[in-house]
């Protein structure tokens, strides 16, 4: 496994053959980034063959002044290990000054899709999101990247980014791997507590009933109301937002007529929790 620590060497592992696929992750991996790996290899292998490479980039402006940047779970020797065993065939690892040189002015920005839902919550992080993927995808240049279901919102965000912009790179979204428990893996989980992290596969549990009232032909109160009296019955789960949108473009519905996303952010202790489901009508 090729590891590349600043462009030029990026640049140099590239210009040795297509396909790439492009798995941008922040590090402190888990089997949630490592089944974007796996989604990577079947693509390449229904093309005939390419190669792998994972980005591990803790972008400092997706963060807000108040979260969590200085410390955010950082652990090279272990992601490195897992991606060897992964069989990723090369690894991107940048530091802040070859990624945000001086003088920089310019910003990728989703207008719509960030200003909304967590976008809300956290002002900016989708346009650090949008700007440094953008800015992968030009020193890259895959041909494929994947992305997670997990942060569906964020998954929303690239699409459209790269539809808008005609960015000539194919998104693979990625189901969200979970704990045997449900609770959907997070670099995050590590913060919780024992007892919150007991308590913390409820978002799972109502989301599972969700989807079922949502096949069984439930209505948009009902299904809230559901929700917020499973999440509610747990003392340690803190509701910051639940949210039922259209699943292609996240606009708000008024009734359940069409696939729709229902979107979670739960905090326990410290810890903001997202999770997300998508739910097909009757
Ligand atoms: P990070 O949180 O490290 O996640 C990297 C990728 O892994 C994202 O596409 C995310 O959706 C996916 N992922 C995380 N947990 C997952 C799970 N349990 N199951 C499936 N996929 C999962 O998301 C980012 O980094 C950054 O915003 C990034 C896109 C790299 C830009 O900086």
């Amino acid at each position: 496994m090729q590891i590349c620590r600043d462009r030029q060497a990026m640049r140099d592992w590239r210009h040795q053959g297509s396909p790439v696929v492009l798995v941008p992750t922040m590090g402190a991996l888990h089997d949630g980034h490592l089944s974007l790996v796996a989604r990577a290899r079947d693509w390449l292998e229904r093309q005939g063959g390419g190669r792998v490479v994972t980005s591990i980039f803790v972008n400092p402006t997706q963060f807000g002044p108040n979260e969590d940047l200085a410390t955010y779970p950082r652990d090279e020797e272990n992601d490195l290990a897992l991606l060897r065993q992964a069989g990723c065939d090369a690894v991107f690892l940048p530091t802040v000054a070859d990624i945000y040189r001086p003088g920089a002015q310019t910003v990728v920005e989703v207008t719509g899709l960030s200003r909304m839902l967590m976008g809300r919550l956290r002002p900016g992080h989708f346009r650090g999101v949008a700007t440094v993927v953008t800015k992968l995808f030009n020193i890259v240049r895959p041909d494929a990247a994947t992305f997670g279901e997990k942060d569906y919102q964020q998954l929303a965000v690239i699409r459209q980014m790269v539809a808008d912009l005609d960015v000539p790179v194919q998104i693979l979204a990625v189901p969200t791997v979970r704990e045997a428990d449900g609770l959907a893996m997070s670099s995050r989980n590590r913060r919780l507590s024992p007892a919150e992290h007991a308590a913390a596969p409820v978002l799972n549990r109502a989301l599972d009933r969700a989807q079922q009232m949502i096949a069984q032909g439930a209505g948009l109160s009902a299904v809230r109301a559901e929700l917020r009296r499973i999440i509610g019955a747990e003392p340690l789960a803190h509701i910051r937002s639940i949210d039922i949108r259209d699943a292609v473009d996240l606009s708000r519905i008024a009734t359940i007529q069409r696939p729709v996303v229902i979107l979670l952010a739960v905090r326990f202790g410290d810890v903001l929790l997202i999770d997300q489901r998508v739910a097909q009508p009757k």
